[in-house]
């Protein structure tokens, strides 16, 4: 399915190095978004420690960037060797992005991730008072199967396939490019 996002946006994994571009992303988030990204209160400290982590681990982030500035993310991070075939995803999308199709373009995207790394059973820390966030995860129901009592989405089908992966490596390839392209022509401009 083709991902339809804002003109001129595009969604990509974030380079090592951009640590900084996602602590910005983070602390954009109005109250009520940060609030629901980290299902509860967190200060300013806790979410540049929290990025700073996530970075350092084996995490795959992908980001949604327009005009060159990072206005979404979706992490994708293993549980570990003791929980194997388990893994975390998060989504933030700063408002002014919200509700034009960012938030499922990368819920697709990390989908795609989890299932060419094997991942089965995928948790999402999701409030229950957090509908827009169920009703995104409904439109996945092919895919996902979501107890949102215990927050645990199961990925149905979870084999790489050859065709998976070749999705995952055109995405990549997508995203490098326009990134470059986005680079030089802002470096043309300036
Ligand atoms: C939850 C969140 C990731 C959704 O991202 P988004 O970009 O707004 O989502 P989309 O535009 O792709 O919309 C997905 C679905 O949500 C529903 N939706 C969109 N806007 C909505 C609104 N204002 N109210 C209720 N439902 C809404 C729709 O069903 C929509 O699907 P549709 O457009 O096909 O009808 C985003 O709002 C967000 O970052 N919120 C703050 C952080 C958060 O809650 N993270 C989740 C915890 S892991």
């Amino acid at each position: 399915m083709q991902d339809v996002l804002p003109e001129g946006g595009v969604i990509r994994k974030l380079w090592i190095g951009e640590a900084d571009k996602y602590h910005d992303h983070v602390l954009r988030l109005d109250p009520e978004s940060r609030h629901n990204r980290f299902a509860g209160s967190v200060s300013d400290e806790f979410v540049r420690k929290y990025v700073d982590l996530s970075i350092s681990l084996d995490t795959v982030v992908h980001g949604f960037f327009i005009g060159g500035m990072l206005r979404a993310a979706a992490e994708l991070r293993p549980l570990g060797m003791r929980f194997p075939r388990q893994a975390e995803a998060a989504l933030s999308v700063e408002k002014p992005w919200q509700s034009h199709g960012v938030g499922s373009a990368l819920l697709r995207r990390t989908l795609l991730t989890a299932r060419n790394r094997g991942v089965e059973l995928l948790h999402m820390a999701c409030l229950a008072e957090n509908r827009r966030m169920q009703q995104l995860a409904r439109k996945f129901d092919a895919e996902l199967s979501f107890d949102f009592g215990s927050v645990v989405g199961e990925v149905e089908s979870s084999r790489p396939t050859p065709l998976s992966m070749m999705r995952e490596f055109m995405a990549d390839g997508h995203g490098f490019a326009t990134a470059m392209l986005d680079l030089q022509s802002r470096m043309l401009r300036a």
